[in-house]
């Protein structure tokens, strides 16, 4: 998309009213369920762009919220988004500090005005080692849950910070220990895929239909992991950092998804890649 067209007056407008239709038109035919997205590319970004580091998270957010408007105006039922791995406490302190006040602000924003959760009916769900956030952070986080609880048409999945190895590790956890708890009933004590997939965060969820990931790096980054292998779920990479990934190239996507579906009976199958230019 060119820049300068984006500076119009009622763009913005015009924008949201080609999502509407274009949701429309994608509702029409097959739709994932469930989408994953890995928002990864906000550095290099910033760096491409010679703005702040900071501003690139900033319009990371802005850009994921975009994108779910066009997923929930799809039809698609829930969303999860890697918002922060465990890794990422590594970095530099400030940068985290960073991630951990715009998550602070933006799910306040969400909590007092419920924009995107008030106009889709979006139940807001933390998936993740929450304990490791800082307590105001933590606070912030559960109330846009409690306060978004009793919608239902669509979720979002905020994985903050979550990794799947960590999700797999609390999983056993929580298993011995229930059946620790249920002493009586030793015989009984049995462990297949279905008992893993009932203690996943996403127990909740619809099984995950595609998982898409920016910046041009093909790797999962311990996202999903157990999820993500079913062979009805579609891997996609596109060469875009997340900032500058559209609701557009999200439509190509869903299009793609929705017409494998269609003509295969699934998404896809097999991972696949899918290049989309980088125009910015
Ligand atoms: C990956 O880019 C992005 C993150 C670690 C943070 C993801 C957060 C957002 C997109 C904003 C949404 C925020 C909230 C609070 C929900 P990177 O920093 O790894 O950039 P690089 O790959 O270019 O180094
Ligand atoms: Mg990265």
């Amino acid at each position: 998309m060119l820049e300068w067209i984006s500076r119009f007056p009622g763009y913005d407008h015009v924008l949201g009213s080609i999502k509407t239709i274009v949701g429309n038109i994608i509702l029409t035919g097959p739709v994932p369920r469930h989408v994953g997205l890995i928002m990864d590319g906000n550095r290099r970004y910033a760096k491409k762009e010679h703005i702040e580091l900071r501003e690139g998270h900033s319009l990371g957010f802005e850009s994921m919220a975009k994108i779910l408007e066009l997923l929930y105006e799809s039809g698609v039922e829930c969303a999860s988004v890697y918002a922060f791995l465990i890794e990422n406490f590594k970095r530099l302190s400030y940068e985290v500090e960073w991630l951990m006040q715009l998550a602070k602000d933006k799910f306040t924003q969400i909590s007092n005005q419920g924009e995107l959760a008030e106009e889709y009916g979006i139940k807001i769900k933390i998936l993740g080692n929450v304990k490791l956030l800082p307590k105001d952070v933590q606070d912030v986080l559960h109330q846009s849950e409690e306060m978004t609880k009793h919608n239902t048409r669509a979720v979002l999945n905020v994985c903050i910070p979550y990794t799947s190895r960590d999700e797999i590790t609390h999983l056993i956890q929580q298993i011995v220990a229930h059946e620790n708890e249920d002493d009586e009933d030793e015989d009984d004590f049995f462990i297949d895929e279905s008992t893993i997939s009932n203690y996943l965060y996403t127990n909740e969820s619809p099984p995950l239909d595609l998982l898409v990931r920016t910046s041009g790096t093909f790797r999962l980054s311990d996202f999903l992991l157990w999820q993500c292998v079913d062979p009805h779920c579609a891997i996609v990479f596109v060469d875009k950092m997340w900032p500058a990934f559209t609701p557009f190239d999200m439509c190509k996507i869903l299009i793609n998804w929705g017409f494998n579906n269609y003509w295969y009976g699934h998404s896809s199958g097999f991972v696949r890649r899918k290049q989309v230019k980088d125009t910015v």
